[in-house]
């Protein structure tokens, strides 16, 4: 079949590649960029274990084609730590509020907490109950990963009023 060539930016690296029409996006980020981050939970749409921030918005990248990612500014779970490796302020507060388990759906979770937080920067629970529907979570009840979404937040708003 014949390849697109598509130019995007993926966790700040520029990446050029060749892909076939019908590639979907999370294929492409695990199978050829090897970013295993973001999972394929489902046939159905509904999991968000595949959930990447593309263009500044949360998409479930089993539901667009790599071709239409073309240009785009993505995001994954790889992209969160920092250049040191310091972890994202919402991965410390998942491992410090123990909001994951068995941890299949963390990268979705996280990288839809990370916009969540930027569309909304104090989110009450049922906000963040809200934000997160799109990403289902078979281990935990939710309870602490709502937890963990709040403390993020309040860390995030401190960092800020600290600096203002
Ligand atoms: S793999 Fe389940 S929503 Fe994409
Ligand atoms: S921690 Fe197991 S699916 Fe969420």
């Amino acid at each position: 079949m014949a390849k697109t060539h598509i130019t995007l930016k993926v966790n700040g690296k520029p990446v050029e590649a060749l892909v076939e029409p019908r590639t979907l996006l999370i294929h492409f980020l695990r199978e050829d960029l090897n970013l295993t981050g973001p999972h394929i939970g489902c046939d159905t749409s509904h999991c968000g274990a595949c959930t990447v921030d593309l263009d500044g918005k949360s998409v479930k990248s089993c539901t667009v084609f790599a071709v239409q990612a073309d240009g785009a500014d993505i995001l994954t779970i790889e992209g969160m730590a920092d250049a040191s490796g310091a972890l994202h302020v919402l991965q410390e507060a998942f491992r410090e509020n123990h909001g994951l388990q068995c941890g299949f759906c963390t990268p979705g979770m996280i990288t839809r907490a990370y916009r969540l937080l930027q569309e909304n920067p104090n989110p009450s629970e049922s906000e963040i109950r809200h934000g997160i529907s799109g990403n289902l979570c078979r281990c935990t009840g939710y309870q602490n990963i709502v937890k963990a979404i709040r403390a993020a937040a309040e860390r995030m708003n401190g960092v800020k009023e600290a600096a203002a």
